[in-house]
């Protein structure tokens, strides 16, 4: 950042200190609620960026206290400045409706840590058009700025304390709290950052992992929505980034960022914040692997973390999302394949077939079983080379897998007939050295006569 930019924004940061008159601390015992505006309201009356703060800690979960630099200390407040602060940030909102995912995100946050969760409402500046929305965000920004910089003048706060949690939109207003305070807050995560009018945009703009000690981000709509160049330390694509499993396909998404019909295709966009939220549950691990492309990781060109010393960054809370290399890469892409469903954890399974140069209409019909489950996972393949590898979502470990089953598909002209397989392995990712694949060699698979071999092993013993 250029000095300039620096003088100028803490000038703006001090006139704000000094001038802003934050609304009244509730003190009725009434629980303090999210506004929501009208698009009547909105014009009538001009409204400016009006934020305000909401509180919420494992002493009151359910019943948020409105929040400012001033109710800090004070008896009635619940805010407690030993303590780490998380801050959350939504974005953009056609037709004024109160997000509401925030108060499932603060639960889930505060279930996961001991923690102040203060979340931001700018509904009035989130609302309506969102190119003039993409306006207010740094006005919003500066007012975050400024609170933070009070907790952090005042109270004792340490900027490293912080953790800024951003949806969409929010995770830009968060990157620029980020820029403002020259990347040492804590941390910054984007849940799906928005991608319309950022992706181009300078990185004193967007976020960015300038903006925090760590900045963890996860893509899931990136070629509609959200952003799909990496924006931190570690970029979580969700199924390549783009499309999720389980949400309804639509050509004509752009069109629903300029008319509020927005509920309707925003399933890709919102997977971020659900997969995080399950994620803080902590029941399955979601786990990435670094790789330069989706297509590379499908194709089983990355199999494990050699880049994070071996530990696989994952979702959710854990310092550095798990890893252990310092200091940490930037931008590095980790993919994953997810469920349709919470907790959307998946294994990733990496199938290798070799056969022997084969007719291009060949085709093989692969059939993972597991008994216990009563799962079966069944995919088709070309192989279009001799060696064919293939990641998989699958819903159990590698060591729960009794049985593979392979079918001639093939074309009915495939004059040839058989397929002959010189090998083939199911492995696990990330692959450990320790672990062997399970492989069987040397296999003719005849039209119409499926062949299978069933696995004879136990979880739990390597
Ligand atoms: C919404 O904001 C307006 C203006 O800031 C305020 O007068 C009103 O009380 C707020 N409503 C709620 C439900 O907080
Ligand atoms: C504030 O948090 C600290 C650390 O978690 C704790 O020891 C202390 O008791 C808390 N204070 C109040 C008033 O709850
Ligand atoms: C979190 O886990 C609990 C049970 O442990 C479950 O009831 C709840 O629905 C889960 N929440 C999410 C968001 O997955």
């Amino acid at each position: 950042m250029l000095w300039e930019d620096k003088a100028i924004l803490f000038s703006i940061l001090l006139v704000y200190s000094s001038s802003q008159v934050l609304g009244e601390v509730q003190e009725d015992g009434q629980c303090a609620e999210l506004n929501s505006t009208r698009w009547q309201e909105y014009r009538q009356q001009r409204v400016r960026e009006e934020v305000q703060y909401l509180l919420l800690t494992r002493n009151n979960p359910d019943c948020a206290q409105k929040f400012d630099q001033d109710s800090v200390g004070k008896p009635t407040s619940y805010f407690n400045t030993s303590r780490p602060t998380k801050v959350i940030i939504h974005g953009f909102s056609a037709l004024g409706r109160k997000p509401s995912w925030v108060t499932d995100l603060a639960r889930a946050l505060l279930e996961a840590q001991d923690a102040n969760v203060v979340v931001v409402d700018w509904i009035y500046g989130a609302s309506f058009a969102y190119n003039l929305v993409v306006e207010n965000y740094k006005e919003v920004a500066l007012q975050i700025s400024v609170l933070v910089n009070q907790l952090q003048q005042k109270h004792g706060c340490g900027l490293e304390s912080f953790h800024l949690i951003g949806v969409s939109l929010g995770a830009h207003v968060a990157g620029f709290v980020g820029t403002v305070f020259e990347g040492k807050i804590g941390r910054i995560t984007g849940l799906d950052p928005a991608g319309p009018m950022f992706k181009g945009a300078d990185t004193y703009d967007r976020l960015d992992p300038t903006d925090a000690l760590f900045v963890d981000a996860i893509h899931t709509d990136s070629d509609h929505f959200g952003i799909s160049i990496p924006v931190g330390h570690v970029d979580f694509f969700l199924n390549g980034g783009m499309d999720q499993t389980g949400c309804a396909r639509s050509r004509f998404a752009s069109i629903f960022l300029l008319f509020p019909v927005y509920g309707y295709v925003i399933c890709d966009h919102m997977r971020a914040l659900h997969v995080y939220m399950s994620a803080l549950n902590g029941t399955c691990q979601l786990m990435g692997i670094p790789c330069a492309s989706y297509e590379d990781f499908l194709k089983g060109s990355c199999v494990d973390c050699g880049v994070f010393k071996g530990r696989c960054p994952a979702v959710g809370l854990q310092e550095k999302s798990g890893t252990a290399t310092s200091p940490i890469p930037e931008q590095q892409k980790v993919f994953l394949l997810t469920t349709s469903s919470a907790p959307f954890c998946a294994h990733h399974i990496l199938v290798t077939l070799e056969v022997s140069p084969l007719d291009k209409s060949a085709e093989v019909e692969v059939t993972l079983t597991t008994w216990s489950q009563g799962t079966e996972h069944r995919f088709r393949l070309k192989p279009e080379a001799t060696v064919y590898r293939r990641v998989l979502a699958h819903p159990v470990a590698l060591c729960l897998i009794d049985s593979i089953r392979l079918k001639n598909t093939g074309a009915r002209l495939y004059r040839q007939g058989d397929v002959h397989v010189k090998s083939v392995c199911v492995s696990e990712l990330p692959l450990h050295r320790h672990e062997a694949p399970l492989c069987v060699n040397d296999i003719d698979i005849r039209r119409g006569v499926p062949w299978s071999h069933d696995f004879v092993q136990v979880c739990g013993t390597s």
